[in-house]
């Protein structure tokens, strides 16, 4: 079940030159939410954008009624989320996708890997595998230390390893690069980045033998199933990302 919700903020961090960290709360007790997932908000504090945004579910605060929305500004829409302040209103249509498959037993130990704001997913899904007791590690990239977001708060949830192409923090050149992939054996890889360093990730899972889940970031316009825009060739026929996805198990796609 999808809803069309007008949310508070909360608060709006700017969390690096170009990310913001939008904590939405609501009157009443924010529907269930998987991790994967994401929201179509509202741009309409602009005339030339009257249309909806998909931004993947950075964060559920259940103890708070929080909806956290960790956002890349990249363009005209996206910079009128990062003018809005304490008490504005967001219209959000939610939740959306499929999102990832949580870990069945406390036997599985997961590595999350992200790059760039396709980290945003992996805390809400670092939480909820931790509640169920599997073990979870991070493999975290960016361009440079301090486009490296939330370090903190993934550290308080298990293992955090990181790279940066510029070498700024953590081991230097690519997540596929790291060290901890060629030391630890994992149950299962989820990832959500850009594509180029998915497909890297998911040649090593297909190397190593081991279970892998992408997010895909293609892009998106009605998030509904609609208009088509979004499609990706797999092993099924061509999927929609958003209604189908946006998690895919690689098996499924052409990579
Ligand atoms: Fe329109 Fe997926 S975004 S069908």
């Amino acid at each position: 079940k999808k809803y069309l919700l007008d949310l508070t903020v909360v608060s709006n961090e700017r969390l690096s030159d170009r990310h913001i960290l939008l904590k939405l709360t609501s009157p009443a007790a924010l529907p269930e939410m998987i991790p994967g997932q994401f929201v179509e908000v509202r741009i309409d504090h602009s005339p030339s954008t009257f249309l909806r945004r998909p931004i993947s579910i950075n964060y559920v605060d259940r103890s708070r009624n929080e909806l956290w929305l960790l956002v890349a500004l990249v363009g005209d829409g996206t910079r009128t989320l990062a003018g809005l302040g304490s008490g504005d209103v967001v219209n959000c249509l939610l939740p959306l996708g499929n999102g990832f498959t949580l870990p069945s037993s406390s036997d599985e130990s997961l590595l999350l890997v992200g790059g760039g704001v396709g980290i945003a997913p992996l805390l809400f899904f670092g939480r909820e595998a931790k509640d169920r007791g599997a073990r979870v590690s991070f493999l975290l990239g960016a361009r440079t230390a301090s486009e490296l977001l939330e370090l903190d708060l993934f550290k308080n949830l298990g293992n955090v390893y990181v790279t940066t192409e510029d070498g700024s923090a953590g081991e230097r050149g690519f997540v596929t690069n790291h060290s901890v992939l060629s030391r630890e054996v994992f149950t299962r890889i989820s990832m959500c980045g850009p594509t180029p360093m998915m497909k890297a990730v998911a040649a090593y899972a297909r190397k190593t033998g081991t279970a892998c889940e992408a997010s895909l970031e293609n892009m998106m316009a009605c998030g509904l199933g609609a208009c088509l825009c979004c499609v990706e060739k797999t092993t099924e026929g061509n999927l929609r990302v958003c209604q189908d996805g946006p998690v895919f198990d690689i098996q499924k796609l052409l990579w």
